[in-house]
């Protein structure tokens, strides 16, 4: 947390925590902007993510959010400073590629709703073609994802935050909730099958 507080805290907002008295928590954060890197644990959290949200800014200010997707894992860490995924073909509005030419910082929100854990990031995003940087190219294609890669977004990180469980409402994607199932369906296929044996016994007896 100390350099994702020490890279948002402006004068503004710590003027409005002075005003709630929460400023005392967080003044020991102001000048602690280096960032020491992704731990382990980061990345595995990444590595397993489907889905994030990335927020840019416009040149006149205007925040834009957009939902980022993919099969679990199409977010690469590259070391743990770099993040990497492959910015796929879509409605060529080009917001967020546009938005980083002339503000590179970006925000991420990823969160794991089963485990009702959530991450934020702060960094300068890149823009790079693919045909530039065959190695990377190789290193995000997901194969058989039905999506055509563009070019590649590098996220150079600047800050993480681990977040609080409050309010997310856990939610489980069809993958999860067909393996939490499994077992039910098995013992669902072997009742109904020693019930048609039973049946199938009842009907020889009479
Ligand atoms: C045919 C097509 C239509 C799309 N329409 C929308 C849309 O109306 N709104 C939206 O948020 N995303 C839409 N998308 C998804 C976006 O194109 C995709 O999320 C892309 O990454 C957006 O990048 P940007 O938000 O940086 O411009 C569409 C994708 C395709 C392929």
């Amino acid at each position: 947390m100390p350099a994702f507080l020490a890279l948002t805290a402006t004068p503004a907002v710590r003027a409005a925590q002075a005003a709630d008295g929460s400023r005392a928590s967080y003044a020991r954060f102001d000048d602690a902007t280096d960032f020491p890197g992704l731990t382990a644990a980061d990345i595995a959290f990444i590595a397993a993510r489907d889905s994030f949200y990335l927020a840019s800014v416009s040149a006149d200010g205007w925040p834009y959010v957009q939902h980022r997707g993919g099969p679990p894992g199409f977010v690469r860490a590259l070391d743990a400073h770099t993040l990497a995924f492959a910015d796929y073909r879509g409605n060529r509005q080009f917001l967020t590629v546009g938005n980083s030419v002339t503000e590179p910082r970006v925000a991420l929100i990823l969160v794991d709703y089963p485990a009702q854990r959530r991450l934020k990031l702060l960094a300068r995003l890149e823009v790079r073609p693919l045909a530039d940087d065959p190695a990377l190219a190789a290193a995000l294609a997901v194969p058989g994802y039905r999506a055509l890669p563009e070019r590649a977004f590098v996220l150079h990180l600047a800050a993480s935050d681990w977040n609080c469980p409050q309010h997310i409402t856990p939610r489980w994607t069809e993958p999860e909730i067909a393996a939490a199932m499994a077992p039910l369906h098995e013992r669902l296929a072997a009742l109904e099958a020693e019930n048609a044996a039973l049946k199938a016994g009842r009907e020889t007896t009479k």
